[in-house]
């Protein structure tokens, strides 16, 4: 580019508020935000999450005031996790009609009909061990997880899940769900898929969060953090199986990949800004180091621009309250 200064100046632009704000390029706004939410059963009060200042776990028993007050705060969309107090070696109860999974998805559907339910559809949080699968020997098996998901995403839809959110990082696992879903009446219900999902050590404050702590890791099943052209592969491997919606996960730290993911596929694209995420925001505010809501705004900016059409974070009710 050649110099033309002085006839070009940049600054011209920036000159007033209504100037930034017209040409503002990126927003965000609660039609882009879902906002994940942890329901304990055998629960009788909220209970703090320490690690996530501003984020409880619902007792089952309060979902419905809990949904009512998150849809009249201005979300549209939830994605549900269940703290379970029935955990088997398999995550029996995930797919169980009478379990966790599928009464939390119905009441909170009862309660606000209008409401996306999103079903994070995975078994860590259902399984002794913390494991996102079936373990033979000293690992997941895939074959015999992917059947376990079909089952478990056929008994949320049955409860009213509007979409379905396989997060175990199963090869296959789109496929399975798809034909498990189509072969059950729900060829409507869409498949959000967590395809780049990394082994990252940000998601520590969620296992406390939703009691899934395990001994051991999920290398074998989660992706290197040191890997991108893998992310690349993944996506377009889950967008052949099916997927409706591509997952990027953790969000800022991969902004890289959500942007070469967004050049390469024409399907809607999502980031979930994980717990390690919001928690170091929190975390760092309360210090008074940073300015909260700005660095919200800039970190949530920052992941549209990146690419992303859908954002999850556990600054939505935040955003919901406070604006953007
Ligand atoms: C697994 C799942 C995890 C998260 C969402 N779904 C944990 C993991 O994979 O270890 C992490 C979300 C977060 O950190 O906010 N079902």
């Amino acid at each position: 580019m050649v110099n033309r200064f002085p006839l070009t100046r940049m600054r011209r632009l920036r000159s007033s508020q209504v100037m930034r704000d017209l040409l503002q390029e990126n927003t965000v706004s609660v039609n882009d935000l879902i906002y994940p939410i942890f329901v304990e059963e055998e629960l009788d009060d909220f209970a703090p999450v320490d690690s996530m200042p501003g984020i409880f776990r619902i007792p089952e028993r309060k979902l419905d005031a809990a949904i009512k007050e998150i849809a009249a705060a201005g979300i549209k969309a939830v994605m549900t996790f269940g703290v379970s107090h029935h955990k088997d070696e398999i995550g029996s109860d995930s797919w169980s009609r009478d379990g966790l999974m599928a009464r939390m998805i119905k009441r909170a559907k009862d309660a606000a009909p209008r409401m996306m339910v999103i079903s994070d559809t995975c078994f860590c949080e259902y399984t002794s061990h913390g494991h996102c699968g079936v373990i033979h020997g000293n690992d997941v098996h895939n074959d015999h997880t992917i059947e376990n998901l079909g089952k478990q995403a056929v008994v949320a839809a049955e409860a009213g899940a509007d979409m379905i959110a396989p997060s175990s990082m199963m090869d296959g696992q789109v496929t399975a769900i798809r034909s498990a879903l189509d072969g059950s009446g729900f060829s409507n219900i869409p498949i959000m898929a967590y395809s780049s999902k990394f082994a990252s050590a940000f998601y520590g404050p969620f296992r406390a969060a939703a009691g899934c702590d395990l001994d051991g890791d999920r290398k074998a099943y989660q992706m290197n953090p040191m890997n991108g052209r893998e992310a690349l592969l993944e996506s377009d491997v889950d967008e052949a199986e099916g997927a409706d919606i591509l997952m990027v996960k953790p969000a800022m730290p991969y902004l890289d990949v959500l942007t070469k993911i967004r050049q390469r596929s024409l399907l809607p694209l999502a980031a979930y800004q994980v717990s390690g995420e919001y928690a170091m925001i929190k975390f760092a505010a309360q210090a008074g180091a940073i300015d909260e809501h700005r660095v919200m705004r800039e970190s949530l900016g920052a992941i549209k621009r990146a690419g992303a059409d859908l954002i999850l974070t556990y600054f939505a009710m935040d955003i919901a309250r406070q604006g953007f």
